[in-house]
C-alpha cells in the first residue's frame, strides 16, 4: 500500500512506480529486494497451525507466497483495479489456474475464437484431455455467445484485444451476458497492459489474466504471468458449490463464507464490504499450492522494474505504431493492414469505445505476393527483430501461420484471424524514422522482386 497521505493517487505512471511498496519496511531500499527464499520462519506453533488452515495470511512456502512476487501483486491489483492478485509462472499457467479452480472434468466454456495460438491450443487440446469441453463463439456477438451456454458452462473467456485478429471485445456486452447467467467473464489482459490500454475491471470483468512476459516485464528477459481478481464475483451463487462446501485440505474452511463479501476473513484482511476475496484466496491456497506454477522472485524483481515505465514505453510504442501502420496502408506491396488505430479498421469504433491511451502496439499485414514474399520481409528486416514474443522495447516480426498458431488447421488459423502470408509486427520504442526506414528497404526488396518476375 502507499502511505495514507498518498492514496489520493490516480494516475497509471504513479501507481506504476509506486504502489504495493514502502521502502521503510523494506531496510529503506528505494528498490524492492529480490526475497531469494524458499521458506519462512513460523513465529510459534499457534502461528504456524493459523496460516496452515488458512485463518491467517502470511508467506510460508515461495511456491504459495513470497515478499517480492507480493509487491508486483498489489501494483498489478492497484493497476487493473482489482482486489487482489496472484502473480505466477508464466501467461499460460495463469490461464490453467483460473480455470483449475472453476472447472472440472465434464464441465464448459464458452471463449473467443480470437485467441493467442498458444490458447487456442490449449483450450482445443489440452483441456478436453481433462474432460472440460470448450466452445468457441464471437465475442462481440453477445447473442451468439449466449446461444451456447448450457447448464456445464462455468465461465466465459476472451482476450481484451485478440492476438492477433486486434479485435477489441465489448467486454461490457460480454459481461452482461456472463452475469445475466451467474457466470464469471474472464479476460485475457495481456495486449491492454496492465489497463494502460484497457481496463476490463471497470466495463465488467470478474477474473483478468495477464502474460507479464510482454509489455508489463517489455524487455524480453522474464516471463510471468498474473491473475487479478476483481472481487465483484458472487461465488456463492450456486454455480460453483465448491466455493461454499468444506475444503478437507484446511480443516473444512468454506471459502465463500470465510472470504466471501463480509466474511471473517475479509474483516480480518480489510477488504471492504462489497468485494470479496474467496477466488483469489481459493486460487493461491488450493491451486498454486498443489499445481506448483509459481514465479521466481528474481522474475518478479525484473517485471516490477519494468513496470515502473509500462505506461512511458506504451505510450510511445502506441505512437510509433500508429505512424506505421499508415505507411504500411499505402506501400503498394502490401494489402489488409489492420491496426485499429487505422480510421478504416474494421474495429476502430469499438476500439474507441473501450481503448484509452493509444490503439496498441500491434500491426498485422499481409503481402500482396503471398508466403515467399512474406518471408523475403521477414529476412530483409534490420531493426525488426525476428522473434515470437510481443510487447518487448525492441520491435518484432513475426510470419504467425509458420510460428504461433502453426500447431493449428489452416481452417483454425484463419477462424483465429491468421492468413498464410500475414506478418505481425510489435513496434518497440525505437526511433519512428528509423523503423519506417527499416520497412520501407524490406519491402521495396520484394517490390523489386515480384515486379521483375512478373515482367520477366
Ligand atoms: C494474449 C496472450 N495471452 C497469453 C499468452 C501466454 O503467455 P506466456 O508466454 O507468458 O505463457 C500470450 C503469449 O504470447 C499472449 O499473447
Amino acid at each position: 500500500m502507499l502511505k495514507k497521505s498518498m492514496n489520493f493517487v490516480v494516475d497509471f505512471n504513479t501507481k506504476a512506480l509506486h504502489w504495493g511498496y514502502i521502502p521503510g519496511q523494506h531496510q529503506k531500499c528505494l528498490s524492492p529486494p529480490i526475497y531469494q527464499n524458499t521458506a519462512f520462519e513460523f513465529s510459534s506453533i499457534e502461528e504456524a497451525e493459523a496460516l496452515n488452515t488458512g485463518k491467517l495470511f502470511g508467506h510460508i512456502y515461495t511456491r504459495i507466497s513470497n515478499p517480492t512476487n507480493e509487491i508486483l501483486e498489489s501494483r498489478v491489483s492497484a493497476l487493473e483495479g482489482g482486489i487482489s492478485s496472484i502473480a505466477c509462472a508464466s501467461g499460460h499457467a495463469a490461464q490453467f489456474l483460473v480455470i483449475s479452480t472453476l472447472l472440472q472434468a465434464g464441465d464448459h466454456i464458452i471463449s473467443s475464437p480470437y485467441l493467442y495460438g498458444g490458447t487456442y491450443h490449449q483450450f482445443k487440446e489440452q483441456l478436453p484431455r481433462l474432460g472440460i469441453k470448450v466452445d468457441f463463439a464471437d465475442p462481440n456477438n453477445p447473442s451468439q455467445v449466449a446461444s451456447k451456454i448450457n447448464n456445464k458452462t462455468k465461465l466465459i473467456y476472451a482476450e481484451s484485444l485478440g492476438n492477433p485478429e486486434l479485435n477489441p471485445v465489448n467486454i461490457e456486452a460480454l459481461a452482461t451476458v456472463a452475469h445475466a447467467n451467474k457466470l464469471p467473464l474472464v479476460i485475457d489482459n495481456t495486449l491492454g497492459c496492465c489497463g494502460y490500454l484497457i481496463k476490463p475491471i471497470r466495463m465488467g470483468a470478474d477474473i483478468v489474466i495477464s502474460s507479464l512476459t510482454k509489455w508489463a516485464g517489455g524487455h524480453g528477459n522474464a516471463v510471468g504471468g498474473i491473475i487479478t481478481d476483481s472481487g465483484n464475483f458472487e461465488w456463492g451463487n450456486g454455480t460453483f458449490p465448491q466455493f461454499k462446501e468444506a475444503n478437507s485440505a484446511y480443516k473444512g474452511l468454506s471459502f465463500w463464507d470465510e472470504y466471501g463479501f463480509g466474511g471473517p476473513g475479509c474483516q480480518r484482511n480489510r477488504i471492504p464490504f462489497y468485494k470479496n476475496i474467496a477466488f483469489s484466496t481459493r486460487l493461491r491456497l488450493e491451486h498454486l499450492r498443489d499445481w506448483g506454477p509459481c514465479i521466481s522472485p528474481f522474475n518478479s524483481y525484473l517485471i516490477l522494474q519494468g513496470i515502473e515505465t509500462l505506461g512511458l514505453r506504451v505510450e510511445r510504442a502506441c505512437h510509433n505504431a500508429l505512424a506505421i501502420a499508415k505507411v504500411l496502408c499505402n506501400h503498394e506491396s502490401t494489402q489488409n493492414t489492420r491496426y485499429p488505430g487505422l480510421e478504416n479498421d474494421k474495429y476502430h469504433s469499438i476500439a474507441n469505445q473501450i481503448m484509452t491511451n493509444g490503439y496498441g502496439t500491434i500491426i498485422t499485414f499481409e503481402l500482396k505476393d503471398g508466403y515467399d514474399a512474406a518471408a523475403m520481409l521477414v529476412n530483409s528486416l534490420l531493426i525488426f527483430k525476428h522473434a515470437a514474443n510481443i510487447g518487448d522495447s525492441k520491435s518484432l516480426v513475426l510470419h504467425p501461420a509458420s510460428t504461433t498458431h502453426s500447431q493449428l488447421s489452416e481452417k483454425e488459423q484463419l477462424d483465429s484471424g491468421v492468413t498464410p502470408s500475414m506478418i505481425r509486427l510489435s513496434i518497440g520504442i525505437e526511433g519512428e524514422r528509423d523503423l519506417i526506414e527499416d520497412l520501407e528497404q524490406g519491402l521495396n526488396k520484394v517490390r523489386h522482386t515480384y515486379s521483375n518476375r512478373s515482367s520477366g
